[in-house]
């Protein structure tokens, strides 16, 4: 399988490297110090599942050197869309449910529809990565936990059926295709039955957890154990699944209580990049996480007061910080905050 991962960060740099381990034809698409790394040493996985190193390495910092792939993972930050969305094109086949299918794995919900406006919506296969991996140093990836798992679909969950009566082949070919390489590479692939509801479940746990964690400074051991942030937690989890079911998405009955015991299982030292990153003034994906949650709120007519006020705090938050560190001024709001 021709794959292009787009992003060789954390997430792009592990399942790229897994699946560039098991055989296939992994470009990766890269910039800076981390592309001369790649080129020069190839790419290097710690991993508690098994360290690897993968060498030599395809990387490139131009699409069109790649030309049109089966798969594109697109592995950049929800911030760094818009230039990557712009140099996928070289990379996309055509053909519904035969065509070249773009995983996206961004955190949030609203990155598909990003993508898909620049490419189509048959081209994109909305993805949910379950991992913590970052880069540790150029051309070096390390996995610090979590299943390393990746979940997908169809966009509609039926365009592989639409795909198959017209051309014959097998219902969510692609799909299954890119589920036999992924599990070949060792990854945990699974084939969402409805993608958009994965998505929103995995948007209405990270999201809360973020903005109250960056707000506070505490690691998840302290919020899920003190009885005012844990309270705040779940009515800030009850808010997403509101909105979420005026969007129609049909999250199972007990998400909340579910996902509660999820963050109660998770490390008590664990923090989420949100809140690392906006506390050390980086740019952060506020924006695509609560500022999502508060604008889908309006959107849908659902109040959002918990994630209406952490989002304010943290745009100031961020504010603060970027100046404090000397990291430029954040990006304009894509809209949240105000009703
Ligand atoms: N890491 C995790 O454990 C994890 C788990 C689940 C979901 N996610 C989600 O996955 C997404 C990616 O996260 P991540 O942690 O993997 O981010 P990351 O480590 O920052 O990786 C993104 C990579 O993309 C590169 N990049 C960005 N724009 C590019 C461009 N135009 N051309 C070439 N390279 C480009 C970045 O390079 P520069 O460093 O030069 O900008 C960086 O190496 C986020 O939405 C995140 O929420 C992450």
């Amino acid at each position: 399988m021709k794959i292009a991962v787009v992003g060789a960060g954390g997430i792009g740099g592990y399942f790229g490297g897994r699946l560039a381990a098991a055989g296939h034809d992994v470009w990766f698409v890269a910039r800076g110090a981390h592309l001369q790394a790649l080129r020069r040493d190839g790419l290097r996985i710690e991993s508690p599942d098994g360290d690897l190193t993968v060498t030599p390495v395809r990387a490139t910092d131009d699409t069109r050197e790649i030309g049109p792939v089966d798969v594109v993972l697109l592995c950049v930050k929800t911030w760094q869309l818009e230039p990557a969305v712009e140099a996928l094109k070289p990379l996309i086949g055509t053909g519904v449910g035969t065509g070249t299918a773009v995983v996206t794995l961004q955190n949030g919900v609203e990155a598909p529809e990003r993508v898909a406006a620049a490419v189509g919506r048959e081209a994109v296969l909305p993805g949910i990565a379950k991992i913590i991996a970052r880069v540790s140093g150029p051309g070096r990836i390390q996995h610090v936990g979590g299943l390393g798992s990746l979940t997908f679909g169809e966009w509609d969950n039926r365009v592989g059926e639409r795909a198959r009566e017209r051309s014959g082949e097998r219902a969510g070919d692609r799909v299954e295709r890119l589920r036999e390489a992924l599990a070949g590479a060792s990854v945990t692939a699974v084939v969402a039955e409805d993608v958009w509801t994965e998505l929103w479940a995995k948007f209405l746990f990270v999201v809360p957890l973020g903005s109250l964690g960056a707000v506070a400074d505490v690691p998840f051991g302290v919020l899920r154990s003190r009885p005012g942030t844990r309270r705040l937690l779940a009515d800030g989890m009850r808010e997403i699944e509101r909105v979420a079911r005026a969007a129609g998405i049909p999250l199972p009955d007990g998400i909340v209580a579910s996902t509660l015991d999820f963050v109660d299982a998770q490390p008590a030292q664990g923090t989420t990049s949100l809140q690392r990153d906006v506390l050390a003034g980086l740019p952060s994906e506020l924006d695509a996480w609560t500022g999502s949650a508060v604008r889908l709120g309006a959107r849908y007519g659902i109040a959002t007061p918990v994630h209406d006020v952490l989002y304010e705090v943290l745009r100031l938050r961020e504010e603060q910080a970027r100046r404090e560190h000397g990291t430029g001024d954040l990006p304009a709001s894509g809209g949240a905050g105000t009703r």
